[in-house]
């Protein structure tokens, strides 16, 4: 069976692992740096497939031995944001957990395509891109298939229709800036821009960008799970079957669109070879800006963390000066070159 390794074994984790084994799609490796949690979980879905059906082999780990030969990969591992905690310090956090994620698991599953989950989640995506080296078609960040999702099920909500008949689409970055597409958005084909007030629409949009935000108030002690789980599940599918399912996901611009070269939502068609086509849509004048907006802030916030990366690095390098022997004279060096060279 096709192997998956979710690394980060926490909320959504847990429930990409859930929502897979339920639909016997794939062998699973949860993996976290908290062992337990990873082997917990494991093996309490092991035991409610024995009910739902199937026969998916739930693993878990924090070995990421036990991960090789995956041909998706999703990264969860993160903190979220606590009080006190800067945008900066989350970046900083963050950026650390999934850069190691990301070289280990790129390591043991040489040839496996990243699906991204963890935030801030277009420059996470950039890192993950950056740090294995793999070509951009193999790196897709999940944020609009979930904000999609939530725009989909507000316009279902307001026009009393079943929100499976409702195709929403949400390009730009999974943040304040997102680019709700009401043009783009319909009922069985019928564009809602027909179908609601230009006030009701702008609305849904406000509520959409502010989906994640307004979870968070209720919880008050962490973020959304069973949406984004289902959001990163289908596209795990759309990969694994070959399923070539048209998504807003979060993927290198290559510089098109007139966009900065960043990692953010556009429509994409997913299927085996992970990103197998990017669409570029007939957007106006607002929407073009309004999508570059957003770009540029990604923009902003990948150059923050190359800074962060390069600040971290810097103690590393200092020491290992300071630790290295003194440089011999030169000609002393000459001759230890002209020695090694007769050997
Ligand atoms: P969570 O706190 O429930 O789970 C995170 C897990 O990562 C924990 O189990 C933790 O032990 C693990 N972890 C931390 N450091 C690790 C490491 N070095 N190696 C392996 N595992 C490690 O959080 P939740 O709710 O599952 O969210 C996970 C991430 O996904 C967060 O960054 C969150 O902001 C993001 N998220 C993104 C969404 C999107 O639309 N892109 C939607 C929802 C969440
Ligand atoms: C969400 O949109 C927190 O990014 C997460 O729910």
């Amino acid at each position: 069976m096709t192997k998956v390794s979710i690394i980060g074994a926490g909320n959504v984790g847990a429930t990409v692992a859930q929502y897979l084994a339920t639909k016997n799609l794939c062998d699973v490796v949860m993996l976290d740096i908290n062992e337990g949690a990873a082997k917990g979980k494991a093996l309490d879905l092991t035991q409610a497939i024995a009910l739902t059906g199937g026969s998916a082999k739930i693993t878990g780990t924090s070995d990421y031995k036990d991960t090789a030969g995956s041909q998706v990969i999703v990264i969860t591992a993160g903190s979220p944001r606590k009080p006190g905690m800067s945008r900066d310090d989350l970046l900083k956090i963050n950026a650390s957990i999934v850069a190691g994620a990301a070289r280990q698991s790129h390591r043991h599953s040489p040839n496996a395509i990243f699906v991204v989950v963890s935030n801030p989640l277009d420059i996470m995506a950039y890192l993950v891109w950056k740090e294995t080296g793999v070509s951009t078609s193999r790196v897709i960040g999940m944020a609009g298939v979930l904000d999609s999702a939530r725009f989909q099920s507000f316009i279902a909500e307001e026009l009393k229709v079943s929100a499976e008949d409702v195709r929403a689409m949400v390009l730009g970055g999974h943040g304040d800036l997102m680019v709700p597409l009401p043009r783009f958005s319909t009922v069985n084909g019928v564009p809602i821009t027909e179908l609601i007030s230009k006030k009701k629409i702008d609305a849904m949009c406000k509520r959409t960008a502010n989906g994640g935000a307004e979870i968070v108030n209720h919880l008050k002690t962490g973020s959304a799970w069973y949406a984004p789980g289902a959001a990163t599940a289908a596209m795990v599918e759309a990969i694994i079957t070959g399923g070539r399912k048209l998504y807003p996901c979060s993927v290198h611009t290559g510089e098109k669109h007139g966009l900065p070269a960043v990692f953010t939502g556009l429509p994409v068609v997913i299927g085996k070879r992970g990103v197998e086509r990017v669409i570029k849509l007939k957007l106006n004048k607002d929407e073009i800006a309004a999508l570059q907006a957003s770009a540029k802030s990604i923009e902003e916030n990948v150059k923050r963390l190359n800074e962060l990366q390069a600040e971290a690095a810097k103690p590393a390098a200092e020491a290992a000066l300071s630790a290295a022997p003194a440089a011999p004279p030169a000609d002393a060096s000459t001759k230890a070159t002209d020695t090694s060279a007769k050997s």
